[in-house]
């Protein structure tokens, strides 16, 4: 465990990884200039080459040096900036960031987290991070800084900064092509984000666009069953809304915020008991749509 930002900021510094919180999930962070660095994110996690990583910055000034800011992103960054929304744009010629880190991709990803430790570390290096979610590739998501330690051991320090607030991915649109895309769906609702742009969002089309979007992701090793009414023989079941005969419920009131907050480490919890998990139905509104893609694809047949 790191002791503060200062000592994370050094590791970066030096061309190391570290674990660091964001208000969605903890983040495994490198020095975005720096392709070495980059290069070990990929190591670490397992993680194919051809998914592109999201650049986190600490300020707009910042991330017009990393992509170029039109009309529209900065409308948008000025109403959910800092915070759970990722923006992929086009890259600039010279923009501080590896060419490994943007996959080869002529846009790239950005995001200005609203957690004050992430923000704080980037401050203290002046220069933008990478950091994919802390996970080994297409596993759940860490949403405390046990879930990293509990993934990664010694190999990556962890700065904690206590349980995250959202529990869920940053919600990821792009404003590269001609008409607004949601490539993710994620901790702000999609309607939110079109409610600020004033235009609707359009779904994204075929091909893997976003290659968080791969079928199967998010998964744990158990086998789940979605929509379920009641454990089979053998299940746990995971509840929502009160569910009887649920081992653990995302939100017992039923509250889609409460319920993405607690979905990956409540999935984590019933991993370890080795059996197969049962998930109760999850409205299809609000953040129920990310949560139930995240659902989607932990349940989907491995690849
Ligand atoms: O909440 C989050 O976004 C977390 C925290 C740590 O910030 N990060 C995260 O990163 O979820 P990761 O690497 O697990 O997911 C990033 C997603 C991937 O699906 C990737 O394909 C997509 O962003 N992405 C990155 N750059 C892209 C680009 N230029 N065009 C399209 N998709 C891109
Ligand atoms: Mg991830």
């Amino acid at each position: 465990m790191l002791r503060n930002a200062a000592e994370a900021a050094e590791i970066l510094a030096a061309g190391g990884l570290c674990a660091l919180p964001t208000e969605t999930v903890y983040g495994l962070a490198a020095l975005a200039e720096n392709g070495e660095a980059v290069a070990r994110i990929y190591e670490t996690k397992g993680r194919p080459r051809f998914n592109p990583l999201i650049v986190h910055c600490a300020s707009l000034e910042q991330v017009g040096r990393v992509v170029k800011l039109d009309h529209c992103a900065r409308g948008l960054a000025a109403l959910l900036w800092p915070g759970p929304l990722t923006i992929v744009l086009e890259k600039q010629e010279d923009a501080p960031v590896s060419e490994l880190a943007g996959a080869g991709l002529d846009t790239l990803a950005v995001r200005i987290p609203r957690h004050p430790l992430i923000r704080e570390v980037i401050e203290i290096l002046g220069k933008p991070i990478v950091a994919p979610s802390a996970n080994r590739s297409g596993k759940l998501s860490p949403t405390a800084a046990g879930h990293v330690v509990a993934e990664f051991g010694d190999a990556v320090p962890v700065l904690d900064g206590g349980p995250c607030e959202a529990g869920i991915e940053s919600t990821i649109i792009s404003l590269a092509k001609s008409r607004p895309t949601l490539l993710r769906p994620g901790a702000i609702p999609a309607r939110e984000v079109e409610a600020r742009l004033g235009h609707p969002l359009q779904a994204p089309g075929g091909g893997i666009e976003a290659p968080g979007m791969l079928a199967s992701h998010y998964a744990p090793n158990a086998a789940l069953r979605l929509n379920a009414q009641a454990a089979r023989e053998g299940e746990v079941l995971l509840g929502f809304g009160g569910t009887d005969g649920a081992a653990l419920d995302l939100s017992p009131s039923g509250d889609l915020r409460e319920a993405a907050a607690n979905l990956f480490s409540h999935l984590r919890k019933l991993d370890e008991r080795g059996q197969p998990i049962a998930v109760a139905a999850i409205p299809e509104e609000g953040l129920g749509v990310a949560i139930n893609d995240r659902l989607r694809r932990a349940a989907a047949p491995r690849g």
